[in-house]
């Protein structure tokens, strides 16, 4: 009998995406279905998530589905972990993507904000993104909630199906979350030594992050005080959740190497 030219359908790489109704995140989803992958898309909102998919569905790319998930929920996380594994029985691919800036931009709308930013270094574009925003403790905390814990419940809940498939683990982030704008050695030592890092200690770390900044602290012990202080709690302690969650020491680095930026990867001694 002769042999079907169809790919078979379990030879198709599953991809979850969180924060994937608009941005980036949208972006990768398309880029993803392009290429043949199935696509979960996940966002929090279900009316902005399903937009979402019939946009790329219009596009011709059927085969992305919708599924609701707040990242800060931990349960929610849990539960997309057991559809994965029923509907797919593989995760190949994990985007964590979701996330807030943990800021509200003040910005003067009679200047466009591109004609504002034009010419700028990246850390300039930064400075004036700080100066025209103000961050509220609450903001700081729900960024933290999202940007670090959510990234910890997707990835814990994920991470067993993931390393069954042989998968990747993709935490989008920012460079503003690199070590160097810390003051303080010690914490930067903890959070470089990859070996010995556990999400316990990443959470306590999150939470003498917010008390400090409350009783602004963070320059005396240590943190990054100056503009980047907004850079860690959006970005710092979810660059380490991957290395942190693995179970096998060996394996710590190549995810602290994978989980860094292309910039890093030109210069991997940077990830300080
Ligand atoms: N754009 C940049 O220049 C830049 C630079 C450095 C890092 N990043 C990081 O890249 C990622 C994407 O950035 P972006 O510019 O595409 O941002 P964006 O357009 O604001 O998109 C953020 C996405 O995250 C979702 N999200 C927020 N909180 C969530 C939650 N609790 N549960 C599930 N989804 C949630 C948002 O959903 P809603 O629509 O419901 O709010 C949205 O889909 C972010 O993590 C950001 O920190 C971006």
């Amino acid at each position: 009998m002769e042999r079907s030219s169809c790919p078979d359908p379990s030879d198709k790489r599953v991809a979850v995406v969180t924060g994937g109704n608009k941005g980036i995140g949208r972006e990768v989803c398309r880029q993803l279905a392009s290429s043949g992958v199935t696509v979960i898309l996940t966002a929090r909102d279900e009316k902005r998530g399903s937009e979402a998919v019939e946009t790329l569905h219009g596009l011709g790319l059927p085969d992305v589905q919708f599924y609701r998930l707040d990242v800060s929920d931990p349960a929610g996380a849990a539960h997309l972990a057991e559809f994965v594994k029923e509907k797919f029985g593989r995760l190949d691919i994990l985007i964590n993507n979701a996330g807030v800036i943990g800021a509200t931009a003040e910005i003067d709308t009679t200047t466009p904000i591109q004609e504002a930013l034009e010419g700028k270094s990246a850390m300039e574009r930064l400075q004036w993104l700080l100066q025209h925003s103000t961050e509220s403790y609450e903001e700081a905390e729900e960024c933290l909630k999202i940007n670090y814990f959510g990234t910890k419940y997707v990835t814990q809940a994920l991470l067993p199906l993931l390393l069954s498939s042989n998968g990747r683990l993709i935490n989008v982030s920012s460079n503003y979350g690199l070590l160097r704008y810390f003051s303080g050695e010690d914490l930067k030592r903890e959070l470089n030594d990859i070996d010995n890092l556990t999400v316990e200690r990443l959470d306590e770390m999150s939470e003498l992050f917010l008390k400090d900044y409350k009783n602004d602290q963070l320059k005396p012990h240590g943190w990054p005080a100056e503009s980047e202080y907004l850079a860690y709690k959006a970005n710092t302690p979810r660059r380490r959740v991957p290395a942190a969650s693995l179970p096998w020491r060996c394996c710590r680095k190549e995810a602290q190497l994978v989980c860094s930026s292309s910039a890093e990867k030109k210069h991997p001694s940077c990830n300080t």
